[in-house]
């Protein structure tokens, strides 16, 4: 605000007190003003108490861009970080540009992928006549290996039978699914969400006298895994930590770098150690330094078959005389913060790292090969859970993924 002394409309100069009084009152209408901008700051930063649905520990990744930029703005990228969200063109702009003819289940039987008022949907058709349809309401899936899709109806999602399968840029039966007709009806649980998103809420009926349903609650889904997802709840970390800005020592929150090696494994192992154990509670209330199997009943035996490719990391990993002989996690390898594609060449350096002085038996390794290590000693392999089939054309696809048993292949 502008005060200058001026002239009374009788052309008089206002008097000096005049003047003073004016400039007080003024004064005070700044001060005040002031005053109103800082609560109205005080009251912003309050929203970092952001209703998030996990509860009131709960800030939300946004909070966390002030003090730690360059974390999120890496992390943004990850395939974590997109492993679910709603379906918008953005995220459908590669699995739609594959999307090239109908896919067929038989000669008269199809399913064509559209877009109707602004929504897009499968479309099965049978005898030429629509028979049934869904909407593409989530994406479950960076795409980066493939992405399959769920529905809503009231509070259940359910899959849509098609999944985008990247190896092959191409339209497959999402896995499981027969090949001779298109199914609309498998429930997606809660379960998915667990490991590929950061929160839903759900409820649980009684249906009959053995059997249980489970309820969605589609407004509190928070998407991708963020965070909070690893690290627990953090309002009161970047609460405290804003108010006391000369304060360079983090508070309120896990450091999971001084965790023991098993609890620092277990922040990884909560998604990457299988879905077939029986669990206790929730995997959304596993925060750093939680000991991973007090969330399920004990395992009597079924540990003994080789795991899975798929969703293993942590028993294939475990299995190799690297986990044995040494003391590396998961980060020894792999960021927690940032997108994983085309880092071989960083891969291959943790390898030469530990083991700088191996000389392989003459022959076995030609020179031309010698610095891809992960592709002899951590192979792709095919799942045995899951593969694609592409309907009519009652052809499988395998499901690759690398193994982490680090060993001699032959
Ligand atoms: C007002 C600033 C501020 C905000 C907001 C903030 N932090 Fe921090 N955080 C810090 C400071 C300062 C440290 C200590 C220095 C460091 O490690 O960067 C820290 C450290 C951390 C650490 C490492 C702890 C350790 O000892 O290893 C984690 C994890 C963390 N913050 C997570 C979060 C998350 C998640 C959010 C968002 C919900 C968040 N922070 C919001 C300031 C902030
Ligand atoms: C997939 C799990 C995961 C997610 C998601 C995650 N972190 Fe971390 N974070 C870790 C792990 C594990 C460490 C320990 C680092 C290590 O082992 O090298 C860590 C360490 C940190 C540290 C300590 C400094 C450092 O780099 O070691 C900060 C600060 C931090 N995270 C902030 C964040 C913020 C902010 C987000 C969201 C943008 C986030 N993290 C998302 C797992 C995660
Ligand atoms: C909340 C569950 C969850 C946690 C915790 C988690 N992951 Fe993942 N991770 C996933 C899912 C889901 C995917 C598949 C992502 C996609 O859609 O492409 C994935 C993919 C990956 C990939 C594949 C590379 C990529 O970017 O696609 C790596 C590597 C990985 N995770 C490592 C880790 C490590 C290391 C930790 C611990 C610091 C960790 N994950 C913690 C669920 C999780
Ligand atoms: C125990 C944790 C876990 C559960 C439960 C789980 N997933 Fe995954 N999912 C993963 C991990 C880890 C990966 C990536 C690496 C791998 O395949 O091992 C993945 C990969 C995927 C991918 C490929 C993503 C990509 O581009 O790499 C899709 C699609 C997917 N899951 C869908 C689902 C659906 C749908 C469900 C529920 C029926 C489900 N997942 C349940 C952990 C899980
Ligand atoms: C933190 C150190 C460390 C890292 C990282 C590491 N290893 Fe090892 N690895 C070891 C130790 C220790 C042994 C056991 C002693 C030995 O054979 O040298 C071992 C054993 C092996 C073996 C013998 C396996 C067997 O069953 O006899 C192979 C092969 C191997 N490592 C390859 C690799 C490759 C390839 C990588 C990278 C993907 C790697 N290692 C990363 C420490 C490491
Ligand atoms: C010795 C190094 C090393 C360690 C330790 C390690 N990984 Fe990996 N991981 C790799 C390499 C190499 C790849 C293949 C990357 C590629 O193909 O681009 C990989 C790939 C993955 C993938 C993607 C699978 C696929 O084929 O797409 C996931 C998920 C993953 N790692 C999770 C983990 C988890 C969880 C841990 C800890 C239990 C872990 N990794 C420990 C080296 C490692
Ligand atoms: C062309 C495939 C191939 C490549 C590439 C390769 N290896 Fe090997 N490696 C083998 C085979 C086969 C053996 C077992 C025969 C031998 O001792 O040479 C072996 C043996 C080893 C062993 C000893 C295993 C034991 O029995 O104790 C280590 C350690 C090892 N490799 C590490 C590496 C590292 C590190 C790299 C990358 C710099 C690498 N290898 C690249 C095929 C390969």
């Amino acid at each position: 605000m502008i005060w200058l002394p001026t002239k009374r409309p009788d052309g008089t100069e206002k008097s000096g007190n005049t003047i003073m009084r004016h400039f007080k009152i003024s004064f005070i209408i700044s001060l005040l003003m002031m005053l109103v901008i800082f609560f109205s700051r005080c009251f912003h930063d309050n929203s970092l108490m952001a209703d998030d649905p996990r509860g009131s520990g709960y800030a939300g990744s946004k909070a966390c861009t002030s003090c730690h930029q360059d974390i999120y703005s890496s992390y943004s990228h990850s395939n974590h970080y997109k492993t679910s969200s709603a379906v918008d063109s953005n995220v459908f702009k590669k699995p739609a540009a594959a999307f090239k003819s109908p896919f067929y289940f038989s000669d008269s039987s199809y399913i064509r992928v559209e877009e109707k008022d602004n929504a897009l949907f499968q479309l099965y058709f049978v005898n030429g006549k629509e028979n049934v349809s869904g909407k593409f309401d989530i994406a479950f899936g960076s795409a980066g290996k493939a992405q399959t899709y769920g529905y809503w109806k009231e509070n259940k999602l359910y899959q849509l039978p098609l999944t985008y399968f990247a190896d092959m840029n191409t339209w497959a039966n999402s896995p499981g699914f027969s090949a001779r007709h298109a199914n609309f009806g498998r429930v997606i649980e809660s379960r998915c969400f667990e490991c590929h998103a950061s929160y839903i809420d759900r409820e649980f009926l009684q249906s009959g006298r053995l059997s249980v349903i489970e309820n969605l609650d589609r407004n509190s889904i928070v998407y991708g895994i963020d965070c909070e997802r690893c690290h627990g709840p953090a309002l009161k970390h970047a609460t405290f930590q804003q108010e006391h800005p000369s304060i360079k020592q983090s508070r309120y929150i896990a450091s999971i770098k001084s965790l023991t090696r098993q609890q620092h494994l277990d922040v990884c192992a909560v998604c990457h150690s299988g879905n077939d154990q029986a669990k206790q509670k929730s995997l959304f209330a596993f925060t750093p330094g939680d000991t991973l199997s007090h969330f399920y009943y004990p395992d009597f035996g079924a540990g003994n078959a080789e795991p899975d490719v798929h969703g293993k990391q942590l028993q294939l990993l475990q299995l190799s005389s690297c986990f044995k002989n040494s003391t590396l996690t998961c980060t020894t390898c792999h960021t927690a913060h940032g997108p994983e594609e085309n880092k071989m060449k960083e891969f291959i350096a943790q390898c030469v790292n530990c083991h700088q002085n191996h000389v392989h038996t003459p022959g076995i390794v030609k020179s031309t090969e010698n610095s891809n290590c992960i592709n002899c000693h951590m192979p792709l392999q095919s799942s045995k859970i899951i593969y694609f089939n592409n309907g009519a054309a009652a052809k499988n696809f395998p499901y690759f993924i690398r193994t982490h048993r680090i060993a001699v292949y032959h």
